[in-house]
């Protein structure tokens, strides 16, 4: 820093077509009330904004665009620290990955959850319960004023989804990592205890222009694998996998799915959140949030690691006083003995796909059954919604084209909707396989992140219908049982479809991006010494 005030960016992901980071607005006065405070000097910015709920094929498109401008900005301006808003599922790993690359000192301060939802005396969560009861609409039992009142009701306030979709992991990871002041990642966004710690931050970056840490040296290999501990303790997110092994890219950390598998087996879940538990956001901030979280983990840590507020992770916590609460549990009584994601193998994923175990049924995670293959996400919505169309609750139901090239952007296509001919039946889960990924709010024995995708020739794309596919989750294996020489042959017969975009940033994104097992970033954006 030069001589005089510091200069505080503060990075902005507020729009109006961003409904869940809209009240950044106020977050942001927030901030450099808490700048001025600290004696320095306040500078709002707009980055782009990704929402989820409008913005097509996916807002992963534009993710690592939006990276790039907040790298670039951060670069360009001429600001000593930066306070990054974020919320919406993507947000908060763009800033991440933006600021990881521009490395000036940087905190983050999530939007925060909705509040729960509440619908004619049932407390629901966005995005989990929101699809529960659109099946009750498919099938006919709820009409069009239905939906509209469980909307107004699911979505009563500013704020992310509030469900430990996407969105609540990512604010997660980020308190966990130690980019954020302590306690930031779950209050409801429209809790003063929100405003606060956004005036905290703002003041805490006046310090951390003078003396830091900067991204690098608060985002270090032992604080990724922090990230992943908590991450699989509260069964958060698939998605969150794709986002830090990006965030990981940037700096040079290694990492990579073995340790997230490992991670997994080693680490209890404890939080009791939908959309695999029974409570929201709003129970976990009350029960003690990130803080209350760690502290049951800190065995499980590596609590030398520094965090923005200038303490070891180990010295906040053991500052954190908890109280009786049911959301989070202790180490030693855990929901299940181990964390909620798993990393499969096998000759259809030789890198690597994901299965929330914690979001599957029990009954499915060793199963096999007949493939039918979807090519398409439109041929897959004109069947699942087909009531002649034939499909058993043994059936293994495959989606391909699906991934980061070939939908393009890797949408969250993979949680393909039950056939309404299964629904009808009474039938609630089959075992689903794609290359797409899935919402974080969403549940069932859904296979995602087939690595490589079929587009540019993975196993995936071989898939006939008819063929035997077997899951063994307990074994972490995913195989096409059909012969090694029929597979090899069916792989020479690839012929890659047209591209999407032969112009633009669709053009540059299909050129540079990389696959799901590498965390989807553009390759000309990673770390260089
Ligand atoms: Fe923005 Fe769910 S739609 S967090």
């Amino acid at each position: 820093m030069t001589e005089g005030k510091a200069v505080i960016g503060i990075c902005n992901t507020a729009s109006d077509l961003n409904p869940c980071n809209r009240h950044l607005t106020q977050i942001a006065e927030a901030v450099k009330r808490g700048v001025w405070a600290a004696g320095g000097f306040p500078c709002e910015f707009p980055v782009i904004s990704l929402g989820e709920m409008f913005l097509k094929p996916t807002a992963m498109l534009y993710r690592n665009l939006m990276s790039m401008d907040v790298e670039e900005m951060i670069r360009a301006n001429p600001v000593d620290a930066v306070v990054l808003l974020g919320g919406c599922d993507k947000t908060i790993p763009a800033l991440l990955m933006g600021a990881a690359s521009a490395n000036v000192p940087a905190i983050v301060v999530p939007g925060g959850p909705m509040l729960s939802g509440t619908f004619r005396g049932k407390t629901l969560g966005s995005g989990t319960d929101g699809r529960k009861y659109f099946d009750l609409y498919r099938a006919g039992k709820l009409d069009d004023e239905d939906m509209q009142e469980l909307e107004c009701g699911i979505a009563r306030s500013p704020g992310h989804c509030m469900v430990m979709g996407t969105a609540s992991s990512m604010a997660l990871v980020a308190e966990a990592l130690g980019m954020t002041l302590p306690g930031a990642a779950a209050w409801p966004a429209v809790d003063a205890r929100r405003m606060a710690i956004a005036e905290q931050s703002g003041t805490r970056a006046v310090a951390m222009a003078v003396a830091g840490p900067t991204p690098s040296e608060v985002m270090t290999r032992p604080a990724f694998l922090n990230a992943i501990t908590a991450l699989m303790s509260a069964g958060a997110s698939t998605n969150a996998v794709v986002h830090l092994l990006a965030i990981a890219g940037r700096l040079g950390v290694p990492l990579s799915l073995d340790d997230f598998e490992l991670i997994s087996s080693q680490s209890p879940l404890l939080v009791d959140l939908k959309p695999h538990g029974h409570f929201l956001m709003e129970d976990f901030a009350y029960a003690g949030g990130a803080q209350c979280l760690l502290q049951q983990l800190l065995p499980l840590l590596h609590g030398e690691v520094l965090t923005v507020n200038g303490q070891s992770l180990g010295e906040q916590i053991e500052s954190y006083e908890g109280h009786e609460q049911v959301v989070i549990r202790p180490l030693s009584r855990p929901l299940a003995p181990d964390g909620g994601i798993k990393v499969l193998r096998g000759n259809l994923a030789p890198d690597g796909a994901l299965i929330k175990t914690s979001a599957a049924s029990e009954n499915l995670l060793v199963s096999r059954g007949r493939a039918i293959v979807f090519e398409s996400k439109e041929e897959m919505l004109a069947k699942v919604n087909d009531e002649s169309f034939a499909v058993e609750p043994d059936n293994v139901l495959v989606l391909r084209n699906a991934g980061p090239q070939g939908a393009p952007g890797f949408p969250e296509w993979g949680h393909i909707p039950l056939p309404n001919s299964l629904m009808v039946r009474g039938i609630d889960d089959v075992v689903r396989i794609s290359d797409a990924r899935m919402s974080g709010t969403s549940f069932g024995t859904v296979v995602l992140h087939v690595s490589p995708e079929s587009a540019i020739g993975g196993p995936l794309g071989t898939v006939q219908d008819g063929d035997w596919i077997a899951l063994n989750v307990h074994e972490r294996r995913l195989t096409l049982e059909i012969a090694q020489s029929e597979l090899e042959q069916r792989m020479e017969r690839f012929e890659a479809r047209k591209p999407h975009y032969t112009r633009g940033y669709g053009k540059l994104f299909l050129d540079h991006v990389e696959q799901a097992h590498l965390g989807c970033d553009f390759d000309f954006l990673k770390f260089e010494k």
